[in-house]
């Protein structure tokens, strides 16, 4: 049975339209907790849109399940990572000018440099993760980098429907097979909702699905009406 992930990156969206100190992250992954997830995901971005250092550092000393730090294979990250020690790190490609996680890491292009990378993480004991699309030539290069995990792209699966959605899921599952039969624990993530999680998690040995965008949309969904029913209770009585 896969396990769920969460991604508290948009908490802190919130947070920095005001660059206030509400609502906290770190609060809201207490709550993750609560429900059940079994790993909080954040992404350090280097533009430090959503997420802060200050967030990642608390994090670290609060959670009582796991902290996947997901981040961008560059000298600062690695200064932090190896400060910070998560449970695990997912490796994503990263750029300035995109709203979110656009493609996975190309592995193949970047092999030295990653396998690199890599090593220094698992010198200092931690575990590490690629996100990248779901194609034989990356997994076969994910495992040969050193790579403890991946974490397959299912944003492509969550836009297609009727048949090409279809294929893309035998596609997912037979990276999951081919990434597995090398030793490879596999996890999936991006776009995933309560309409399309079910296929992907009942995929064998899906290790554990990342879902940050649905469940935030969910949660202000079920909590918007409780919430401003207070705030009229307390503006209409005296
Ligand atoms: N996995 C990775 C590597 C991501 O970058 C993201 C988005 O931050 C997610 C999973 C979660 O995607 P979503 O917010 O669409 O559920």
């Amino acid at each position: 049975m896969a396990t769920l992930g969460v991604n508290i990156d948009h908490i802190a969206n919130v947070r920095q339209a005001r660059k206030t100190v509400e609502p906290d992250p770190v609060q809201f992954a207490f709550l993750a907790e609560l429900g059940g997830a079994d790993s909080i995901t954040v992404h350090l971005r280097e533009d430090r849109r959503h997420i802060q250092d200050r967030d990642v550092f608390l994090l670290r000393e609060t959670i009582k399940t796991k902290l996947n730090l997901e981040m961008a294979a560059t000298p600062e990250m690695l200064k932090i990572a190896k400060k910070l020690l998560p449970d695990y790190i997912t490796l994503v490609p990263e750029k300035r000018e995109e709203v979110t996680t656009e493609g996975g890491l190309d592995v193949k292009s970047n092999f030295q440099y990653l396998k690199n990378f890599v090593e220094n993480l698992t010198d200092s004991n931690i575990e590490v993760s690629a996100f990248i699309d779901p194609f034989d030539e990356q997994i076969n290069y994910s495992k040969e980098i050193g790579f403890n995990f991946i974490e397959l792209h299912t944003g492509k699966y969550a836009e297609l429907s009727g048949y090409a959605q279809y294929e893309e899921l035998q596609r997912i599952i037979e990276s999951t097979h081919l990434a597995n039969d090398l030793g490879l624990v596999v996890n999936a993530g991006h776009g995933l909702n309560y309409n399309n999680v079910k296929k992907i998690a009942s995929i064998n040995n899906m290790n554990e699905l990342n879902i940050g965008h649905s469940i935030v949309a969910r949660a202000l969904a079920i909590g918007l009406e409780k919430s401003v029913r207070e705030m009229k209770s307390l503006i209409t009585s005296n």
